[in-house]
């Protein structure tokens, strides 16, 4: 895969810096919820400070704001407390939610012109948000002489890998709700995969008509449940034997134990998307127990997506993978092996 230039390969002593960061994070309460992505956002952010950068100024879009309404909840104000928290330095700067501006989303050369005015340099950190040709991911970089960030690089390193040679066996786990979001990424690694194994929802449609170009694993039992409740009434049933009107929530043990001692085995793992709805205790096991068996796996490991990335961070196993990505959609573009407009635009 071609590698933007690094940051780390650019002058920044003097220069006033733009730098883009996904610090789209979840709020709760008007406090920044999960400070993953700005933590994963720093090391850039101090790069070029120690290098001597006279300003940093940081930009980035929150939330998917359309009304006026919306502006007070997607204010930056959250995020940039959090920032001057962990980097205290008066040439750091984080500018107001990009996508406030009708033309961020249009990638409108006008907001990019104003986005880049006074800057010498732009550094493109944000790789949750590189499959966005927007003003501050794309515009922006025609613009000023574009660099890549630390993050962003790590990120299309370690994603890359599950694109070439890979130690085998690959193993490719997959689940979450809708099957239509993970065509596309399933076909394109399911395919050189020596097993794909999915759960969830998804499992539910593949079973009535499997999509792939190859034949997937498929759950053999769930625990079954007669309502969509977190308290429903539940069993443990074969797939084809539940009782009329329940709904699988989770992969049975025998699932789940078969799963894992796949995970486990393999000397390479992708994993997108929960086996079950694993919000509710009663139907978390299968998510956990795949969670856990990556740990174990002495293999290169990769978690991507929202809710199996939350599912690392529940069952206490995060530290144990080898790279959990901190982009959801772009994860997955990158690794359909589409090209990220965000990347494509910096040159080598
Ligand atoms: C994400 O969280 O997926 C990225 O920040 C991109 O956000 P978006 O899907 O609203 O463009
Ligand atoms: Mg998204």
């Amino acid at each position: 895969m071609r590698l933007p230039r690094s940051v780390e390969s650019a002058d920044v002593k003097d220069k006033a810096v733009l730098v883009r960061s996904d610090l789209n994070v979840p709020l709760e309460d008007g406090r920044v919820a999960d400070h993953t992505r700005i933590r994963a956002s720093l090391p850039t952010i101090r790069l070029l400070l120690d290098r001597g950068a006279r300003e940093v100024r940081v930009c980035s879009h929150l939330g998917r704001p359309k009304t006026d309404e919306d502006r007070a909840n997607y204010t930056m104000a959250p995020v940039r407390a959090a920032v001057a928290e962990a980097v205290a330095d008066d040439r750091v700067s984080v500018l107001e939610n990009t996508r406030f501006h009708p033309g961020e989303t249009k990638n409108d050369p006008g907001f990019a012109r104003e986005l880049a005015d006074g800057c010498d340099l732009y550094v493109n950190d944000a790789f949750g948000s590189a499959h966005r040709a927007h003003s501050s991911t794309v515009g922006v970089a025609e613009l000023l002489p574009a660099y890549a960030g630390l993050l962003l690089l790590d990120e299309l390193r370690n994603l890359g890998r599950l694109l070439g040679d890979v130690e085998r066996p690959f193993v490719l786990i997959s689940g979450g709700a809708k099957v239509e979001d993970k065509i596309g990424v399933l076909e394109s690694l399911g395919g050189r995969a020596d097993a794909v194994l999915i759960g969830g929802k998804m499992a539910e449609d593949v079973r009535v008509e499997n999509p792939f170009s190859f034949d997937a694993v498929l759950p053999t039992d769930v625990v079954a449940a007669s309502t969509f409740a977190a308290d429903a009434e539940t069993q443990v049933t074969p797939f084809d034997e539940r009782p009329d009107g329940w709904l699988g929530l989770d992969i049975g043990p025998e699932t789940s134990a078969d799963f894992s001692r796949r995970a486990t085995g393999a000397r390479t793992v992708f994993w997108n998307g929960p086996m079950g709805v694993f919000e509710w205790p009663a139907f978390a096991e299968g998510t956990f127990a795949v969670a856990r068996a990556l740990a174990e796996c002495d293999g290169f490991t990769v978690v991507g997506g929202g809710d199996s990335v939350r599912a690392v961070h529940e069952a206490g196993v995060a530290d144990r993978i080898s790279w959990i990505s901190t982009g959801g959609g772009a994860s997955l573009e990158l690794l359909e092996g589409k090209e990220l407009p965000g990347v494509a635009v910096i040159p080598s």
